[in-house]
């Protein structure tokens, strides 16, 4: 994981964060743009849903969210810096809330979201030190805020054989499914316990390869199924 500088421990390390954003003015989408992860987006996450942004950075993928029909959407820092810019930036699209926390605490009530959206959040904890135990923070926190039936879609570079152990818990259980764009890994993790159940939107996934741009599918690995109930 790297985009170009800085040390891969530091990654889970605010005071990285807050320098590297005081001299990053601009704004910069880790892995993948909103534009090629639409579809997946789109068929998991309603866009009336009450969606939380974990590791927002200074990314334009919320904005283009709302832009694309999103009606609200909460995104959360654990840097002071880029969540001042954000927050100045977005002054005029109340849509869209920006709030310095840290991920493995969040100041948030259980089942608050009907989504979680987390893209190279859940990999800068990998990168840092204490790596297991920041990510069973973090999986813990987001499965509380999370409404039963609510998604937690983790977008990440990590292999899914170094990933699954760490979404897959009996204090958290999900059904797991995964998608795949090149080397990038979606999971789509849906909170049991549900009313609503989301699974049978298992059933649908080979359909994403008709809406996806064909050079961004491996179709050996779109999609294969983990787990389901
Ligand atoms: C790889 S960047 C991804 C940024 C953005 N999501 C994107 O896709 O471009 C990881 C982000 O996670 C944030 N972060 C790191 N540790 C955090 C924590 N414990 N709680 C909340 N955010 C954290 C960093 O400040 C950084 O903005």
């Amino acid at each position: 994981m790297t985009k170009g500088k800085g040390q891969p421990q530091a990654y889970g390390d605010e005071s990285y964060w807050n320098e590297r954003y005081s001299q990053d003015v601009g704004s910069f989408d880790w892995y993948q743009t909103y534009a090629n992860m639409a579809p997946l987006i789109n068929m998991y996450i309603p866009k009336s849903d009450n969606v939380l942004m974990v590791g927002c950075g200074n990314a334009v993928i919320s904005e283009e969210m709302i832009n694309d029909g999103y009606e609200t959407i909460t995104n959360i820092d654990i840097s002071q810096v880029v969540i001042d810019a954000m927050k100045e930036k977005y002054k005029n699209m109340p849509q869209l809330r920006y709030q310095r926390m840290d991920v493995r605490q969040l100041n948030y009530k259980a089942k608050e979201f009907d989504s979680v959206i987390d893209k190279g959040m859940l990999d800068s904890l990998m990168c840092g030190p204490s790596a297991s135990t920041n990510v069973a923070s973090m999986i813990k926190e987001i499965y509380r805020v999370l409404k039963p039936g609510g998604v937690y879609m983790l977008i990440t570079y990590g292999d899914p054989r170094v990933r699954v152990p760490h979404l897959k818990s009996d204090k958290v259980p999900w059904d797991i499914k995964l998608h795949a764009i090149r080397y990038l890994q979606i999971f789509i993790c849906i909170k049991l316990f549900s009313k609503v159940n989301r699974s049978m939107l298992f059933q649908q996934g080979l359909v994403l390869q008709r809406y996806m741009n064909p050079e961004h599918l491996d179709p050996l690995l779109n999609p294969y199924l983990l787990e389901k109930t």
